[in-house]
């Protein structure tokens, strides 16, 4: 072991994105994005529309590789990495939270919680059952287990993708408007429980949201427009 300090769970170096909109037409939509997100860091991302949040989430994510600088999870640089190494990093080090849900219709509540882990080749044992279904008693849902996700509003969906989000115990959670489709007491009970996941797991919580007040609950707000960080701060503690 050493005895270097634990790394950040994400640190963006002059990370840019330029999308492709003609040949040889390109448009760089972030400009070279400094950024650092601390273990346990429940961090609002927000900013205009088109200004670029979905995709610097999709590059943190691994979905989607920058045009240039670095980007590195969990201490480790990503842009070398081939897809398979990258499908590996990303299972094992973050969960998903998405305006919506993409929940598989065709499997019961239950087997979608499961499916981030099983991708991941993990065998279906009774004890990651359990966990799955511990996660569903923690997002209100236990009862709901054996249903379509079709038999659920939309509020307990995004609450079944949240506890999916979670199952493998992710450093990282990365949420995209999770409460954007949402009415504002389900927004809140969703927002309430990253929050609280966020306290009993330690995951680091990087969520886009256009709503203030949910904002304004985080420990950190950062701002971007026109593919800039304009703004980084903390958010004072309600007593
Ligand atoms: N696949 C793509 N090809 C070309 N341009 C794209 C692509 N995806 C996004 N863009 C452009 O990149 C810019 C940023 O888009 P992005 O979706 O990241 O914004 P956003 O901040 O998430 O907006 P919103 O708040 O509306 O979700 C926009 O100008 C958009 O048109
Ligand atoms: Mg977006």
């Amino acid at each position: 072991m050493s005895d270097a300090p634990t790394p950040d769970v994400l640190r963006l170096q002059q990370l840019r994105k330029s999308y492709q909109v003609g040949t040889p037409l390109q448009t760089e939509v972030l400009h070279g994005i400094d950024f650092r997100l601390q273990r346990g860091e429940f961090t609002a991302l927000v900013g205009p529309s088109g200004s670029g949040k979905t995709t610097l989430l999709n590059l943190i994510g691994l979905l989607d590789t920058p045009t240039d600088g670095e980007l590195f999870l969990l201490g480790r640089p990503t842009r070398a990495l081939d897809d398979t190494a990258r499908t590996a990093l990303r299972g094992g080090s973050i969960g998903f939270v998405f305006q919506f849900h993409h929940l598989i219709q065709a499997f019961g509540v239950l087997d979608n919680v499961l499916m981030p882990a099983l991708v991941q080749g993990a065998r279906r044992t009774r004890e990651l059952e359990r966990r799955a279904l511990d996660l569903l008693q923690a997002v209100g849902l236990a009862a709901h287990a054996g249903k379509r996700p079709a038999e659920l509003s939309g509020g307990q969906q995004q609450r079944v993708a949240i506890a999916r989000a979670l199952l493998t115990r992710p450093p990282l959670v990365l949420a995209d408007e999770p409460t954007g489709n949402l009415d504002t007491h389900s927004a809140d009970d969703v927002f309430a429980l990253l929050r609280r996941f966020n306290r009993e797991f330690g995951c680091a919580v990087l969520v886009v949201t256009h709503d203030p007040r949910l904002a304004q609950r985080c420990d950190r707000i950062v701002d971007l427009v026109d593919g800039r960080l304009v703004g980084d701060r903390r958010v004072a503690e309600t007593p």
